[in-house]
């Protein structure tokens, strides 16, 4: 059994980072263990566990387990978990009693929790002590040790935990199973070292680990290879990528060779405005096959705010970096993350919020209120708001950011933009994808347009999608 400890998550080495190569194989006796059974995997969270869970799909169809739509079908059911904040925890607890009630009829069922929940040693001890009946618990460090847990699991028919607190290695070669058929999530780096103080990132994920540039650019080739036609380049901090390999190649060379393989849309999140230089700007503007859409966490308006969140800019400096962005690229949509009620908030700090947001007019915004995680700098922090007021500024704010999500939508209307068809939309009966800036479409078309970029006129505007039909 291997556990979490958050103190030894904090510690960042100068310890070279591996990289591990090796041919990744499932172990012989674990190769036809689900033969005839079934999976079923549940994601919460951000895009980085959304694209852990392609890998522990393929490594479970490696052991001949088949997925299932419906939990009450499976025999190994897995939640892909998420930190970030405490309704995260509370979605995952909710479903876990849902499965508990399953395991009453269907005892053999296997049940597994991993991601970024399984990193925190709160958690963990709970599930030790009063969740008995999880059979296996795996980090985000580990995700190809799934086989040999499973197989602890089996074996010793006890409940198997194994988390690494280690600042991780890069491994490559993991199988994946692609959700998509036309874009494709790639990493580029993995880990934060930014250490935000409300953040548990830094914690769950380890230290930043860039990807080798050979690896990510071989890996984006055989995507255009293979028929895709978008990219989107993944990490917590990505405009820091490469900063720990010591080989003096940016995130600006990284976004220039992506371009020039050819792939048709390329995007990345998450960008810190620390890391995000000009040069960065200049590639962007340069290159077509770059999306002119950045998400630009801003947080909070409030310079004495952003101290305490140690986010290392004003919102002089956020702003500068805003108008510069949208100066040299033309039409770029700009979205961001927004946390109100951070500990000590006071009704000037939230209306210096407010004023950025009225400044920037943002594409849109996701906001949040402030939620301590437990081994953070923030949690430590005095809070005196009363939930009336956490929920009263979220609601203003949300107001805000809302008519400035319409308008910048109405801007659209009748123009003509290029659209990535790639699946049904489930709520319309359409088609949907997105502009090149990022802007949900639903489309009247055939499926004979899936996975093809098309001229489509906005026909209506919603606050959070457009309508269009296709332009022959
Ligand atoms: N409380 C509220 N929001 C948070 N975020 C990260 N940590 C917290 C927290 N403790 C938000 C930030 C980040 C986004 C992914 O989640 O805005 O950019
Ligand atoms: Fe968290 Fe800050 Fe790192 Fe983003 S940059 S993952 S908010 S610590």
């Amino acid at each position: 059994m291997n556990l979490p400890d958050l103190k030894e998550a904090k510690i960042r080495t100068k310890k070279e980072i591996k990289i591990i190569r090796d041919d990744y194989k499932v172990p012989h006796d674990m190769k036809t263990i689900g033969k005839n059974k079934k999976y079923y995997l549940k994601t919460y969270g951000c895009q980085m566990n959304v694209h852990d869970s392609e890998n522990i799909k393929a490594i479970l169809e490696d052991m001949s387990f088949s997925e299932a739509m419906e939990m009450e079908d499976a025999d190994i059911i897995l939640l892909n978990t998420c930190a970030i904040r405490e309704n995260a925890h509370n979605k995952m607890f909710g479903f876990l009693g849902r499965v508990k009630h399953l395991k009453h009829s269907k005892p053999d069922v296997i049940c597994g929790i991993c991601g970024c929940m399984a990193q925190e040693e709160s958690v963990v001890d709970d599930i030790k002590s009063k969740y008995r009946w999880v059979d296996i618990v795996f980090g985000t460090h580990n995700i190809h040790k799934l086989p040999e847990i499973l197989k602890e699991s089996i074996d010793n028919k006890k409940q198997e935990i194994e988390v690494y607190s280690i600042e991780g290695d890069v491994y490559e070669g993991i199988p994946i199973k692609r959700d998509s058929k036309y874009k494709a999530w790639v990493n580029i780096q993995y880990g934060c070292d930014k250490f935000c103080t409300y953040c548990i990132v830094p914690y769950t994920r380890g230290k930043q680990r860039s990807r080798m540039p050979v690896d990510i650019i071989n890996e984006v080739k055989d995507l255009v290879n293979n028929g895709y036609k978008e990219v989107t380049l993944l990490g917590q901090n990505v405009n820091a990528y490469g900063k720990d390999l010591n080989i003096n190649y940016t995130m600006s060379d990284l976004l220039e060779e992506t371009a020039k393989t050819g792939i048709e849309r390329i995007r990345f999140v998450t960008s810190h405005p620390w890391d995000f230089d000009d040069k960065m700007i200049d590639i962007i503007a340069k290159y077509d096959n770059i999306m002119p859409y950045i998400h630009l966490p801003l947080q909070s308006g409030s310079d004495r705010i952003l101290k305490l969140m140690g986010r290392r800019y004003t919102k002089e400096k956020y702003l500068e970096l805003f108008n510069k962005i949208k100066k040299n690229i033309p039409n770029c949509s700009i979205t961001t993350d927004i946390i109100v009620a951070f500990p000590g908030e006071t009704i000037e700090d939230f209306n210096d919020t407010l004023d950025v947001v009225n400044t920037c007019k943002f594409d849109s915004a996701f906001t949040f209120i402030y939620s301590p995680r437990i081994g953070t700098p923030a949690a430590k922090m005095k809070n005196d708001l009363t939930i009336e007021e956490k929920n009263d500024r979220l609601y203003k704010l949300n107001e805000v950011v809302n008519k400035y999500a319409n308008e910048a939508n109405q801007k659209y209307m009748g123009k003509i933009v290029k659209v990535l068809i790639e699946a049904p939309s489930e709520k319309s009966g359409k088609l949907m994808g997105y502009t090149d800036t990022m802007k949900l479409v639903n489309v009247e078309a055939s499926e004979e347009y899936l996975g093809k970029i098309v001229d489509v006129e906005i026909t209506d505007v919603k606050t959070w999608s457009l309508d269009g039909k296709l332009i022959d």
